[in-house]
């Protein structure tokens, strides 16, 4: 630890220096807000106790000292005192250095990852905590994972999708049949290749995970094609800003309707965060309907649709891989976007099964084995 020998406080700025680092600059709002003195904080649960407009206006550093190397003590214009371990502050330093190093990075993949499938063995990962937290971090890099010796048994992938997430229930049930049928509701039940997609743009909000379960795979074709949606929005940037930017900031309108239901939404291909960061990505050309933009933004919006579509075609990037019975694919739908070549239906089964889950209890249960990977 080092040992901070200079305090400066500014203009709602508090400034800690060490002798020769750049030091600390904190906002003294912010400050305030994370003291987790048990006045402010439930001491058994952490949660707050208190309202932001409970704080008084023109709150401000009354005194300021650092006790040695553990702890920054304020006292406040209203008299409240804080006390912040150097080790907190340290782990929540807000500078542009700090902040992109917290910042979880994807791991971009391509076409070559198939000498490197983010695989686990179903029975293995629910019995061995190691195990499940492996394909979890792999997961969670990637972007989608591979389970094998999933039983080949009809709704076996609801029994997945609920040991590692809940099953969220839809118009299609808590699992759907992907196998060709007359008369289908969906081009996803036909023998038809797909284009690589996100499943259910149209849907507020999209599903945050597929799951696919193969229960026969005979016929002829019917590959399955996954694409990183993160590493072909990057590409997008790097070649085209501006087409990259457009879709960043205009939404297009997706729409799923049957005799029964009626689904909409609107929302942009590619989502960044306040760092430029992506954070999601939503392709799905059957869905789509239409765009709700001035003529000339259309016009500009088009070219730069066009460049997505094109780098997400390209071979390099895309992931081939036939999966076996007893194999599941599980997807992040706002990150990798899959699709399959087409069968022939004539010559052999193809049957798959797949439900959607929402993305927080997988990053929840990663999480809590990284505490302790003995649960
Ligand atoms: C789907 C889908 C792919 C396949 O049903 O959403 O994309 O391999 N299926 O059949
Ligand atoms: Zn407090
Ligand atoms: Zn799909």
């Amino acid at each position: 630890m080092t040992t901070l020998n200079k305090l400066r406080v500014t203009g709602g700025m508090l400034e800690l220096h060490s002798g020769s680092g750049p030091g600390w600059v904190i906002s003294s709002d912010w400050l305030r807000d994370n003291c987790r003195c048990s006045a402010c904080r439930h001491p058994g649960n952490g949660q707050k106790l208190y309202d932001i407009v409970d704080l008084p206006d023109g709150l401000h550093v009354a005194t300021a000292a650092v006790d040695g190397a553990q702890s920054l003590q304020v006292q406040w214009s209203d008299g409240h005192v804080s006390d912040y371990p150097l080790a907190w502050l340290a782990a929540h330093d807000l500078s542009g250095a700090a902040r992109s190093a917290r910042r979880r990075t994807a791991t971009l993949w391509s076409r070559d990852l198939l000498n490197h499938l983010p695989v686990a063995d179903w029975p293995t990962l629910q019995a061995d905590p190691a195990a499940e937290l492996a394909w979890l971090e792999q997961y969670a890099a990637l972007g989608f994972g591979l389970l094998r010796q999933v039983p080949c048994e009809s709704g076996m992938v609801a029994q997945v999708g609920d040991r590692l997430g809940f099953v969220r229930v839809t118009n299609y049930g808590r699992l759907f049949d992907v196998k060709s049928v007359p008369n289908p509701t969906n081009l996803a039940y036909t023998a038809v290749g797909l284009g690589v997609h996100s499943d259910n743009p149209y849907r507020h909000p999209s599903p945050g995970v597929q799951l696919l379960h193969c229960l026969e795979s005979e016929a002829p074709g019917g590959d399955t094609l996954l694409v990183d949606g993160f590493h072909a929005a990057e590409i997008l940037r790097r070649e085209d800003p501006a087409a990259f930017e457009l879709l960043c900031r205009i939404p297009m309108n997706f729409r799923y309707a049957d005799t029964s239901t009626e689904l909409q939404a609107r929302q942009t291909l590619i989502s960044t965060d306040m760092d430029s960061v992506v954070r999601a990505v939503h392709f799905n050309n059957r869905s789509a309907d239409w765009l709700d933009a001035p003529a000339d933004v259309a016009q500009a919006w088009y070219r730069a649709y066009r460049a997505f579509s094109h780098i997400l075609k390209r071979p390099e990037l895309e992931l081939v891989f036939r999966l076996a019975p007893g194999e599941c694919v599980v997807m992040q739908n706002d990150r990798t976007l899959h699709g399959r070549t087409a069968f022939d239906p004539g010559l052999g089964r193809r049957h798959l099964q797949g439900c959607y889950i929402d993305g927080d209890a997988m990053e929840s249960r990663r999480l809590v084995l990284r505490r302790s990977p003995k649960h």
